[in-house]
């Protein structure tokens, strides 16, 4: 897969390059990435990028221009392929408090997306990072495909929701976890949170790690983490739990969770 980001701050992202899963991911070589910075495109001597918006008021908005530039050579650098290699589609993507709520199930369709479909294309992300207020909205309705969101909540550029969202599709990629089954049971990959974890050492402030998990009893284990993941979603996030879309075994989980019971 690649992705291309279009941002005035390049070096942020070695975060997700550098560092952990992501970073290997890259090592491996399951992603590329690549940076265009829109002041690289400009013609003026102080290569400038932003201006005052029209109508007046505070701040700066960046311009369409060199905006427009940088996505045309991450589209050049999406479509540039070795013989051999599969083609690119491109979906290009900004950054906005305005978007989309970017969810698990978006994320899961992006990773999908760098698997070759069956016209032989994979997909290319270009992630679009907004400074200042904001970008032309010409840009927007010349260039950008989708928006998405990370939160309702206003930072200062469009830097980090596009980490926060390359960290999420990376995840999802074959082979970016060491250990393939992790994702699974994952928050929201089920549509349930994820059931509490304990480590060594046994116990720690005079609380003890349930049993069940040191029984060796491994469909014991399963119920037991099936039946957190269910009273804790109930508890935390209702709103992700249909009742009707349990089957009989979850219905019982849940409702021995709702007792205090632990599962046979
Ligand atoms: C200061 S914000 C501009 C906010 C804009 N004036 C508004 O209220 O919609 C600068 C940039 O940060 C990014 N940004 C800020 N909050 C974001 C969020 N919650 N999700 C995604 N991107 C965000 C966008 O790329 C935006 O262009």
């Amino acid at each position: 897969m690649k992705i291309a980001i279009v941002t005035l701050f390049p070096e942020m992202f070695s975060a997700v390059t550098e560092y952990g899963i992501t970073g290997r991911a890259v090592e491996q070589g399951l992603v590329s990435v690549a940076c265009f910075n829109p002041r690289d495109f400009t013609s003026d001597r102080h290569q400038t990028v932003d201006d005052r918006p029209y109508g007046g008021g505070p701040g700066m908005v960046m311009m369409a221009g060199p905006l427009q530039a940088a996505v045309g050579a991450a589209r050049q650098w999406a479509e540039s392929h070795e013989l051999g290699q599969e083609l690119s589609r491109v979906r290009v993507i900004y950054l906005s408090p305005q978007g989309q709520m970017l969810t698990h199930q978006a994320v899961a369709e992006m990773a999908a997306g760098a698997d070759a479909d069956k016209d032989g294309q994979t997909e290319t992300l270009i992630l679009v990072a907004g400074r200042y207020e904001g970008v032309d909205e010409r840009f927007l309705e010349l260039e950008v495909d989708e928006e998405w969101s990370i939160g309702d909540y206003v930072l200062s550029g469009g830097e980090l929701p596009a980490m926060v969202l390359m960290d999420a599709v990376i995840r999802q990629l074959p082979g970016a976890l060491g250990h393939q089954d992790s994702a699974q049971q994952d928050s929201f990959v089920a549509g349930l949170l994820d059931c509490p974890h304990y480590t060594r050492p046994p116990e720690v402030g005079g609380l003890e790690v349930p049993p069940v998990l040191m029984s060796g009893d491994h469909g014991a284990i399963r119920r037991w983490r099936h039946q957190q993941a269910l009273g804790r979603t109930e508890q935390r996030r209702p709103e992700l739990l249909n009742e009707q879309e349990l089957d009989d075994e979850q219905r019982t989980l849940l409702a021995g969770y709702r007792k205090g019971l632990k599962p046979e």
